[in-house]
């Protein structure tokens, strides 16, 4: 690990927004409370909500403007991101806020509005300009956006106006295309600013600085050197109290036909002549219209989806089955999860798979995106210990959580001999830069008001993103998912997302973290470099139930994790001794002694292991001789093994042992 010299604190050169009135259709909701109004704090927060604002409230939901800035003043202290809250600038924002109750598709609601915001324009020295948000329902777009031009907010004349439109944009292809036509019917594309929030994140937005202001990896970024890419968006939570939403939804359109889309092309799109809108959003659609669009054999062979059963969450509360969660259909066919491998019919990218996984109720929230380059040519290593160790190169974006970028490469071992270890460097977001997590919509709406669209989709991105996802779709719905549920809540997900990437020889990205190798009484001692170290050691493994992972009898030179799922030990006629679950281990001795396994052990359930091998654990203890004997003492004290050195550990171990 490398720590990071970059200074602490960035000064802002940013000049606030334009002034203008914020006008938030459906601000009862969520999305409101939870980001919105955190968001306009931050933006306050960081001098950049220009003193000339104010914002009003538009719902069906009974309040007043007092009741909505008490409501307001009591979400903001649970949903504030900001690490030290400040009430003054709280109260000076809180006072402008304005709540209009008002049926949204109701011709009048608009008469009220067009009152309400001259009054404002008049207070606050607007400018006439006016940020409508559409926090609605879908369904709702179209209406507002109709009835604004029919009111006459669109009409030539102070200031500008500026439309909002929150995701899902459109439910396929068709009816995206129908909401494009609706919108531009009275409005201009540079007004309608459609919204990913993922976007809005640093580190994806990171993506365009790091590849085009670090020269060095530019001239690596082909299928000359690139062996293929993952993108993984993982989440702990399942579909909670948006059931009803979600079901008519899936990942597919949920996560993967934006989120994902959007953030693969960043990885792949070609250098923008600059950051202006056009010019961003130019790259990225060229970007999309290259990636090849299914058949339905396409999608049977390159796609898999799934759906989660009950199960344990990683702190093992339970978790309903998907079909259980409220306001979803008991028979539901909805996918929960899918994995996909997508190509990219471009000169760049010809031949480079993509792989992308997303779903709900998995193991963990994660976002990471896998650059792996090609493995480099072996030749002189072969012969030498290294050769067994011949790992390619990693370049990792981890977009949340641990927000960073790792490198990971190849080291030679100190020692006589010719023998390599996968290390890493890591830039670490939270390290660096000392700002407050924002809530990503910060830039989004800071740049809504001063019109910069480069972090937005128009008419033409947004299509041709459904026209991916469209033929999965058509094809899915045509092909039935009997085996749905077919993950456990709580897992990574069905095993046939690991055998379409090892049907080709690769595997996912897996990442574990130090708490879990701590459980294991053996790495105790050790301090969170050398757990670190092991954890780049680990290799996932599923197993289906009913196989046998380990065999009494065999010789164990690996120690396993229990990642999800549930294992039995067996005595010699196979009579259960004990059951195993998410979190435990088992083999440990493994990694001390080259012995007999004394159990067998076998999945009881779908299993998810990571397996870290005796030579691996033994090449980073060699590294790290000050934790040999700590292990040594647990191994006698725990397991009653009591050895030298030179039992326990390889020859060079051993004499790092004694030499130290
Ligand atoms: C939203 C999806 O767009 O993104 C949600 O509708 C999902 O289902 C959310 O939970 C994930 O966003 P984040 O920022 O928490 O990764």
């Amino acid at each position: 690990m490398m720590a990071n010299p970059v200074p602490a604190e960035l000064s802002s050169t940013e000049q606030p927004g334009d002034p203008c009135i914020m006008v938030i259709f459906g601000a009862t909701g969520d999305l409101t409370r939870r980001l919105l109004m955190p968001a306009l704090y931050n933006l306050a927060s960081d001098g950049l909500l220009p003193e000339n604002f104010a914002m009003v409230a538009m719902a069906r939901r009974k309040n007043s403007t007092e009741s909505f800035r008490e409501m307001m003043s009591a979400s903001i202290r649970q949903f504030s991101t900001s690490k030290e809250f400040n009430p003054r600038t709280w109260q000076q924002l809180v006072e402008k806020l304005y709540y209009l109750q008002d049926n949204i598709d109701n011709p009048a609601a608009y008469v009220a509005l067009a009152d309400i915001i001259n009054e404002l324009d008049k207070k606050y020295q607007t400018g006439g300009n006016i940020l409508f948000y559409l926090a609605t329902p879908p369904s709702m777009f179209g209406i507002i956006a109709t009835q604004l031009h029919q009111a006459g907010f669109n009409t030539p004349g102070p200031g500008w106006k500026r439309i909002i439109v929150e995701k899902p944009f459109g439910h396929d292809l068709q009816s995206a295309s129908k909401l494009n036509q609706e919108l531009l019917k009275f409005w201009n594309e540079d007004q309608i600013y459609r919204i990913d929030h993922y976007l809005g994140k640093e580190t994806v937005q990171n993506i365009l600085a790091f590849r085009f202001s670090n020269r060095i990896f530019e001239p690596l970024w082909s299928r000359n050197f690139v062996d293929h890419i993952q993108l993984t968006v993982t989440e702990r939570v399942g579909v909670g109290v948006r059931g009803a939403y979600y079901d008519q939804s899936g990942v597919l359109r949920d996560m993967i036909q934006n989120h994902i889309l959007q953030m693969l092309c960043y990885i792949c799109m070609e250098p923008p002549t600059s950051f202006h809108a056009d010019a961003i959003c130019h790259e990225k659609t060229k970007l999309l219209d290259a990636v090849r669009i299914m058949n339905p054999e396409d999608v049977m062979n390159n796609t898999i989806r799934g759906q989660y059963g009950s199960g344990r969450k990683a702190d093992g509360s339970t978790n309903p089955g998907y079909r259980h969660e409220p306001g979803v259909n008991p028979e539901s066919v909805t996918e929960t999860f899918a994995a996909m491998k997508l190509f990219i019919d471009n000169w760049r990218w010809e031949g480079v798979p993509v792989y992308v996984r997303s779903g709900k109720s998995m193991r963990k929230k994660e976002t990471t995106i896998l650059v792996q380059f090609k493995r480099a040519p072996d030749v002189i290593f072969r012969n030498t210990p290294a050769m067994d160790h011949m790992e390619a190169n990693q370049l990792v974006f981890h977009i949340q959580p641990d927000e960073g970028i790792e490198l990971r490469f190849q080291a030679k071992r100190p020692g006589p001999s010719i023998a390599l270890q996968k290390v890493n460097m890591r830039f670490n977001y939270g390290e660096s830069f000392k700002d407050s997590p924002g809530t990503g919509y910060e830039t989004l709406i800071y740049d809504a008001m001063i019109g910069d669209a480069s972090l937005f989709s128009q008419t033409e991105l947004v299509e041709t993103a459904w026209r991916i996802a469209q033929p999965i779709l058509d094809t899915w719905a045509t092909s039935t998912s009997d085996d749905f549920p077919n993950y456990a809540a709580g897992s990574w997900g069905p095993k046939s997302a690991f055998d379409l990437i090892a049907n080709d020889g690769r595997k996912w990205l897996e990442l574990i973290n130090c708490e879990t190798l701590n459980r294991v009484p053996l790495f105790q001692p050790c301090r969170k470099v050398f757990l670190a170290s092991l954890m780049m050691m680990l290799k996932p493994e599923i197993h289906a139930a009913g196989e046998y992972i380990v065999t009494r009898g065999d010789t164990g030179k690996e120690m396993y994790f229990i990642n999800r799922g549930e294992v039995e030990t067996l005595d010699e006629n196979d009579t259960v001794i004990r059951k195993l679950q998410d979190g435990d281990f088992f083999g440990e001795i493994a990694l001390l002694l080259t012995q007999a396994r004394t159990a067998s052990v076998r999945a009881k359930t779908d299993c998810d292991l990571f397996v870290l091998e005796q030579s691996d654990f033994k090449r980073v203890l060699r590294d790290f001789p000050e934790f040999a004997r700590s292990v040594m003492e647990v191994a006698r004290d725990r397991y009653n093994i009591t050895a030298s050195a030179e039992d326990l550990f390889d020859t060079d171990t051993a004499s790092y042992l004694t030499a130290t």
